[in-house]
């Protein structure tokens, strides 16, 4: 199965791609994890993207785009994929097109309020990518990861200025993707306010 979750920042798309890649068997590629990944292993890209993740603004398309064509030519992705956070505009989302055949884009749906509420507390774990939060998913110990024990993070891109910026960006670059999908006919939507087990029922649902 070829999918691609789409939605606002903090819907919650990371938290289901974990469940759902286990379900499906298929890999969860995050695009966001991606240049995490980069900048923690200070690489060439890491340092070109690390103030463009930090402000919460996009990747240039060409960098990105290139970033995803290479990961989806690796063997784990010939048996299917969740693309979490790809595509992000209409060019990326057009690149897409010459790279590989959908089956569906889920659309999360959320809030603003409650966007707000998940990105400010959540925190997560740099060397097992696991992520909490401080209300709706605490660690066993207060700040600490439950299976190394180490302290947790939290992501530049969640205080409060770059929130208020990245929800902006995801409105003006990639909520047209919405329509760009639901003419395609692949949109399908999904009712992101519930707990984590009951979003990935509904997914389950309307996947079948
Ligand atoms: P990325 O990492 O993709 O960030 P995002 O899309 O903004 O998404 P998030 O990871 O913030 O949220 P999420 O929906 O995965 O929510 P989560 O499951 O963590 O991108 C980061 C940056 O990389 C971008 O700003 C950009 O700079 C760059 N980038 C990435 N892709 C790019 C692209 N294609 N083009 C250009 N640049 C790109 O959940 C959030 C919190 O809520 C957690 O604490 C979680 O525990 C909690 N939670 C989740 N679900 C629930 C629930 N159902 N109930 C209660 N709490 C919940």
């Amino acid at each position: 199965m070829n999918l691609v979750f789409l939605g606002p920042p903090g819907a919650g798309k990371g938290t289901i791609a974990s469940q759902a890649k286990v379900q499906y068997d298929i890999p969860h590629i995050s695009t966001g994890d991606l240049f995490r990944n980069h900048i923690k292993h200070e690489t060439e890209l890491g340092k070109q993207v690390k103030a463009i993740l930090s402000r919460g603004d996009l990747v240039p398309d060409s960098i990105t785009i290139a970033m995803v064509k290479e990961r989806l030519a690796e063997d784990d992705a010939k048996k299917g994929f969740i693309l979490d956070g790809f595509p992000r505009t209409i060019i990326q989302a057009e690149a897409l097109e010459g790279m590989t055949t959908l089956d569906a884009v889920v659309n999360f749906k959320l809030g603003r309020e409650e966007i707000i509420k998940r990105l400010s507390g959540r925190r997560m774990c740099k060397s097992t990518g696991r992520i909490y939060h401080l209300i709706y998913d605490p660690p066993k110990k207060e700040g600490l990861d439950d299976e190394t024990g180490e302290p947790l993070m939290q992501r530049d891109d969640d205080k409060p200025e770059a929130i208020a910026h990245r929800l902006d960006v995801y409105l003006e670059q990639t909520e047209p993707l919405i329509a760009f999908y639901k003419e395609e006919g692949l949109l399908v939507d999904i009712d992101a306010s519930h707990s984590p087990d009951t979003v990935m029922a509904e997914l389950v649902s309307v996947l079948k």
